[in-house]
This record gives structure tokens, sequence and C-alpha cells, in this order.
């Protein structure tokens, strides 16, 4: 089985690569790709490290032996740096245009996936307010819900060719090693964390191994289109703080007002403010089983593995 990874060097592709063989990652970085996946002793797992570039050319991809399954998470980071001009289009063209070379490159090497998993986000649903929302709800407005609408509507070619895609709505993705508690953590830990804004908005989180092994489940699932990668269970933010001071032994009850967050993070602030209240209903309805279903369990375990 080959599983032709992009973002393989990020937080969730190198915990995706442990449970996985002949894995080929697409990097911009091949070299030292290798090295840091090497490292991370991951390099029984991997077939190859093969150049990323945006227009990835067709000999990149006749090296690779025929591809099962194409998952793919490169994309801008959107939670480091300020969202200047320049940024918010490295966001966009990442995920948008790196997503449609990507398959054009697969189209042209006639190297056609099984299936191709491709990374979207909870952002596309916009702010949802107290509404439940599962994967028929429709998309917000503004700049996150238009770049995953765009992220999404790039495999379209693929799927005109009866190639099985899946977009993966995730939520936040809740481990140690990267993502949101790579932040959050130290703050707390310092007493500094507290509940954002009124801590009343909804927020859809994920543990990193329930998101691996619904990657894993979906390589092998007929399901396709939008899957909500969210536990079912939905918390306020000031729960999950409350659960996130507790696990790390630090009480966290000073509110963070939005003024002081956006000065500290910039634009990216606001979707910390937004409230999402998202359930997994195709990954439930199709069976899938949570390891961590509850945010206290998927702190103290994503805190103290
Ligand atoms: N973590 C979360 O909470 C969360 C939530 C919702 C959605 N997602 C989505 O899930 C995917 C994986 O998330 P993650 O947290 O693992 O991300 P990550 O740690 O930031 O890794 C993303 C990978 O994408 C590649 N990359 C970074 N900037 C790029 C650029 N400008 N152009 C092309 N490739 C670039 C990098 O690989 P190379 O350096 O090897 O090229 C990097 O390892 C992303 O698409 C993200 O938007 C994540």
């Amino acid at each position: 089985m080959t599983t032709l990874l992009t973002g393989g060097t990020g937080f969730v592709g190198k915990s995706l690569i442990k449970r996985l063989q002949g894995v080929t990652v697409v990097s911009r970085n091949p070299e030292s790709a290798q090295q840091r996946l090497q490292e991370a002793g991951l390099a029984e797992n991997l077939d190859d490290v093969i150049k990323w570039s945006n227009g990835l050319n067709l000999t990149d991809l006749s090296r690779v032996s025929p591809i099962d399954s194409v998952v793919n998470l490169m994309g801008e980071s959107i939670a480091e740096g300020r969202w200047t001009a320049t940024k918010k289009a490295k966001i966009r063209t990442s995920r948008v245009d790196g997503t449609k070379s990507l398959v054009n490159s697969l189209i042209q090497s006639g190297n056609l996936p099984k299936v191709f998993i491709s990374a979207s986000a909870i952002g596309l649903y916009g702010d949802t307010g107290e509404t439940i929302i599962e994967e028929d709800a429709p998309a917000g407005r503004g700049f996150l819900p238009e770049v995953c609408q765009e992220w999404e509507s790039a495999t379209a070619p693929l799927e005109e060719l009866g190639v099985r895609v899946v977009h993966l709505r995730i939520g936040i993705v809740l481990g140690a090693n990267g993502g949101a508690l790579k932040k959050l953590i130290p703050l707390f830990r310092t007493g500094l964390g507290g509940p954002l804004g009124n801590g009343k908005q909804w927020m859809a989180w994920i543990h990193v191994l329930d998101l691996v092994s619904m990657i894993q489940w979906l390589i092998e699932q007929p399901v396709s289109g939008a899957v909500n990668a969210t536990a079912p269970n939905p918390v306020r933010n000031l729960e999950f703080t409350k659960s996130l001071g507790r696990a790390v032994s630090r009480p966290a009850f000073l509110p963070a007002p939005q003024f002081a967050v956006r000065l500290a993070l910039g634009e990216f602030a606001n979707s910390l403010f937004i409230s999402s209240r998202i359930v997994p209903g195709v990954a439930l309805s199709h069976g899938f089983q949570f390891q961590f279903a509850d945010i206290k369990s998927a702190l103290q375990n994503a805190i103290n593995p």
C-alpha cells in the first residue's frame, strides 16, 4: 500500500506516518524533511521523500509506485505570524493552488489513487453560534470560509474521474507536540491562561490520535465528501479552559479580553472567539469509534500521554 502524503513533516502528518507503512512524503525541502522524519524515528515507515513545488512535475510522480491513497495535509500555518496581505495570500495559495497542482499532476501522470483525503477545516462554517452543525450545513462568510470552500473545490477534477475524495473538516487538534496546545500549555503553566472573552463560544476539538485513526479508517471505508473531524462533544471555551487548567495543575480563571488576544495574535485571534458547535455526523453514522470523546480525558492524555 503506497500512501502519498503532503504536510508529512507537520504536527498531524508525523503522527499519521507512525500508523502507516509505505509512505512517500512530498515536501518543499526533502533533505531536511528526511532528516527530521528519521530523527522522529519514522524512517521505517517511509518509502521516499520527494520534492514539492507548486506545479509538481510529472517525473516526480512517475517515480512513485502505484498510489493507493493520497493524504493532503499541506498548508501555510494559520496560527503562526500576523495575517498580513502576504501571509493571507500564502494561506490561500498553499492550500488552493497547492491542491490544484497536486490533483493535476496525479491526473497527468495517470497514477490515480483509489482515495484522496484532503484536509479542510471547520473554519468553513464560520461563526455558527449555538446551532449544532453537521456536514450538510452551509459555508459561512469571510476569509477562512472562502479559503476552505476553494480548497475543497480544488479536488473536483479527481471526483469527475471517479476517484473517491474526502474533505476532512478538521477541528482544533489536541496533542502536546503541535497545534493550539503547543502555544497554550506554556501560557497555562505560567498561570496566564484563561477563558477567551465571555467563554461561552463553542469549541470543536479532536485528539490527534483520533484524527489519525479517522484518516486510517477513511482510507478503507467507502465514505466520500465532507467529513467533520471533530470529537462528538464540543465544549464551551470556559469548560475547555478549566479542563486545560486542571490538566496542567494550574487554575485558569482570569478572562482574556478579545482586544488583548488580538493584540498578541493578530487576526488569527478572531477564529478563537467564534462559536463552532460542530459534531461528526458522517463519522458517527458510519460507525467510527472515538478513543477520546470527552475533553477532560483528551487533554489529560494529550498533556500527560
Ligand atoms: N492543527 C490543527 O488544529 C488544524 C485544524 C484545522 C485544520 N488543520 C489543517 O490540517 C493540515 C495539517 O495541520 P498541521 O497542524 O499538521 O499543520 P503543520 O504542522 O503546520 O504542517 C503543515 C505542513 O505543510 C507544509 N507547508 C507549510 N507551509 C507551506 C506552504 N507555504 N506551502 C506548501 N506547504 C507548506 C509543511 O511541510 P514541508 O515543510 O515538508 O513542505 C508542513 O509540515 C493543515 O492543512 C491544516 O490547515 C489543522
